[in-house]
């Protein structure tokens, strides 16, 4: 991920991020443009426009340039971002004024004899995709670009690039020009949930292209870039006036004057004109006509009207310039929202008896319904697992982890809440992925999750007991991992749970009751293969559960026992001595007698010798009596 905040920028950033009402037209409007993979910032021509270099971000990759169309800024490096860099890049750009802004992408080729083959792959802005470069855009003026309307709302903006496997996205420049706030309204559609992606925009009648600055014109409009046509493919001829032209440059869109100074316009053979472009189909069109009347020969209302039709459905009808305008050389903008109904776009001018048609200028933006986000919390809550997990660059966890939608993260699933209008994470599947790291207590911010599977991993430490609070979990697969400490207590709360595999781990100590009962409810928990896990039936029992001073207590009677077997022993052995005196005693007063004794103790010894099988039946029964 390119974390554009470097030092510098930081600085510059915030010097210039201001909130400007769009009222404020005399301010002028944010402007933030980056020259991908450039070591230094640079100004091109023709307008000295500046460009900040990207050098020292991280992610992705730099190269030189070929520059596929004359229509680019004269860039000569771009940043590319090869497959271990994941399958999303984004820029992310902050302090960033809230407003409505006008972005441009350009791609371009690496130059580098090796990378002969040009890249496809999608583009998104704040989660929605907004186009898919199409294979051949390289040879196509138009379509080395990308570019969108859109409006910040949180002072941070993300673009991102996402990898469909055919090469490696690779950017030339970003810019992000701040426009009026009611720029390019087209009806009730428009506003903060919609974006607007140009597919056309054309000034007719001059054969010459405009790139930069719009003309020269007013900042507040954008920096447009006008496609020259002279004439459409089978109709219509250039015509142009150096004649000013009235209500240009005016509120909300600043179109510049010149746009209006040439047109194509309709001949005796053919009155009528007629325009054809792709789309795609089901797709949302907003339709602009710029129109004024600068020929000289056309003088009053009624000479020249027509119709104008999309997709042979009328969209203007009777069309009089000049009784719109109120005169000749005056500008005027219409616009018509038109859904796409197969692959193409035919605009058509229609006259009416002894009239010919005008067109000084079309514009046609597809209209995308803007993504709603993932819960703020839980991308944040993701990104803290990123790093706990050492998740490799090659998961390109970056921009929103759930939309696009044909883009979400690898490993992570979504959910749609209509509650709170925001995506959700549901599941995290990221199983056998040679993981080395550690589970933060803080995955438990992700409080929709129903699933969530890291077996066969390395990861090390314990089990977060903050997994008990996610309520909806229904199955925790942590198994061959080298999880260590004890199973928490909390997670005999999770009421839900379906399948716990704690199997193959280096856990310890005493199974919460309250989850050792659960199997029998059709639950299936697996707890063997680990370093001590003890106390349901499967598992050893566990030792009695005693406190410290209980085992100092223990101890202590133990040590007590022991001096009183010692004590006992002394008080036999003293005891033993006196009786042996004492006789000693005896049998000095008494010889004959204790010779007899003696005597006598030897006949029953001889008699326990000759019953052996008795002799042994009374040892044992001794030993049984001790122990
Ligand atoms: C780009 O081209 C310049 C010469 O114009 C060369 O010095 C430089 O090494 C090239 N950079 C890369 C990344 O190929
Ligand atoms: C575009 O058309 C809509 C609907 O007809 C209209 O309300 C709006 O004012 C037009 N926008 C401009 C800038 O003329
Ligand atoms: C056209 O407008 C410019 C100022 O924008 C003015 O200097 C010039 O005289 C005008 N030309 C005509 C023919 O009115
Ligand atoms: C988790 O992933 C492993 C390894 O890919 C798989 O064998 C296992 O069935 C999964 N666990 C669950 C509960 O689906
Ligand atoms: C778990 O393992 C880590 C090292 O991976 C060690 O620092 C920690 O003390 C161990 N915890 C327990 C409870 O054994
Ligand atoms: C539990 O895991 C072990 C391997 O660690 C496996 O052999 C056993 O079949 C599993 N038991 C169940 C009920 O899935």
């Amino acid at each position: 991920m390119l974390l554009p905040c470097a030092v510098l920028w930081c600085i510059i950033l915030s010097a210039i991020s201001l909130w400007i009402p769009a009222a404020a037209q005399n301010k002028e409007p944010y402007a933030m443009r980056i020259s991908c993979g450039a070591r230094d910032d640079t100004t091109t021509k023709p307008t000295n426009t500046l460009w900040y270099r990207d050098f020292g971000y991280t992610g992705g990759k730099f190269a030189n340039a070929t520059v596929p169309s004359f229509i680019e800024p004269p860039l000569k490096t771009l940043r590319y971002f090869p497959l271990s860099d994941g399958l999303q890049n984004c820029y992310i750009i902050n302090n960033v004024p809230r407003g409505h802004y006008q972005v441009r992408l350009f791609f371009a080729l690496i130059a580098d004899p090796s990378f002969d083959s040009e890249p496809t792959f999608d583009i998104s802005i704040d989660g929605t995709q907004i186009y898919s470069l199409k294979s051949g855009w390289s040879n196509i003026d138009e379509q080395s670009f990308v570019e969108a309307y859109v409006f910040v709302t949180d002072r941070s903006f993300t673009t991102c690039f996402h990898s469909t496997g055919h090469g490696d996205p690779s950017i030339l420049s970003i810019e992000i020009l701040q426009i009026d706030d009611n720029s390019y309204y087209f009806g009730p559609l428009w506003g903060k949930g919609t974006v607007l992606r140009t597919a056309k925009r054309m000034t007719c009648g001059s054969g010459k292209s405009v790139f930069d600055e719009d003309y020269g014109g007013n900042h507040w409009g954008g920096d447009r870039f006008w496609l020259g046509v002279s004439s459409f493919p089978d109709s219509g001829q250039p015509t142009s006036t150096e004649h000013n032209i009235s209500q240009t440059s005016i509120l909300p869109n600043f179109y510049p004057e010149n746009l209006y100074q040439s047109a194509i316009v309709g001949d005796d053979d053919q009155p009528d004109l007629s325009f054809q472009m792709e789309v795609d189909p089901n797709k949302k069109y907003s339709v602009w006509f710029h129109l004024s009347e600068i020929d000289s020969k056309i003088t009053g209302e009624g000479q020249r009207v027509f119709d104008i039709l999309l997709n042979g459905d009328i969209a203007f009808e009777n069309v009089d310039i000049i009784r719109k305008t109120g005169g000749t050389y005056a500008a005027l903008v219409l616009n018509s929202t038109i859904e796409a109904s197969g692959r193409t776009l035919t605009i058509t001018f229609r006259t009416k008896p002894g009239s010919h048609a005008i067109i000084n200028a079309i514009e046609v933006f597809e209209v995308i319904i803007a993504e709603s986000r993932t819960l703020a919390k839980e991308v944040k809550a993701l990104q803290n697992l990123k790093a706990s997990l050492g998740l490799p660059r090659r998961f390109g966890w970056n921009g929103d982890p759930c939309v696009p939608q044909q883009h979400p993260w690898s490993g992570v699933d979504c959910h749609f809440d209509r509650k709170i209008v925001k995506w959700v994470i549901d599941g995290l599947g990221l199983d056998n992925q040679g993981l080395k790291g550690f589970l933060p207590n803080d995955i438990a911010k992700l409080q929709h999750l129903q699933s969530i599977n890291f077996s066969d991993n390395s990861l090390y430490g314990g089990i977060p007991s903050s997994l008990g609070t996610i309520a909806g979990l229904q199955i925790l697969d942590l198994s061959y991992n080298q999880l260590n400490g004890s199973i928490p207590q909390s997670l005999g709360r999770l009421m839900k749970l379906q399948i716990l595999n704690l199997n193959g781990n280096l856990l310890s100590g005493r199974v919460p009751a309250n989850l050792g009962g659960r199997p029998l409810h059709r639950a299936s928990f697996n707890f063997t293969g680990n370093a001590g896990l003890c106390g349901i039936p499967g598992l050893p029992t566990c030792g009695p559960h005693l406190s410290v001073a209980v085992k100092i207590g223990i101890a202590f009677g133990v040590l007590f026992a022991l001096l009183l077997v010692v004590l006992c022993v002394l008080i036999w052995w003293k005891r033993r001595e006196n009786i042996l005196r004492a006789r000693k005693i005896a049998a000095a007063r008494e010889a004959p007698y204790a010779k007899a004794r003696t005597q006598f103790g030897r006949d029953v010894q001889m008699t326990k010798h000759y019953r052996p099988h008795e002799a042994r039946n009374n040892a044992e029964s001794g030993s049984n009596l001790l122990s």
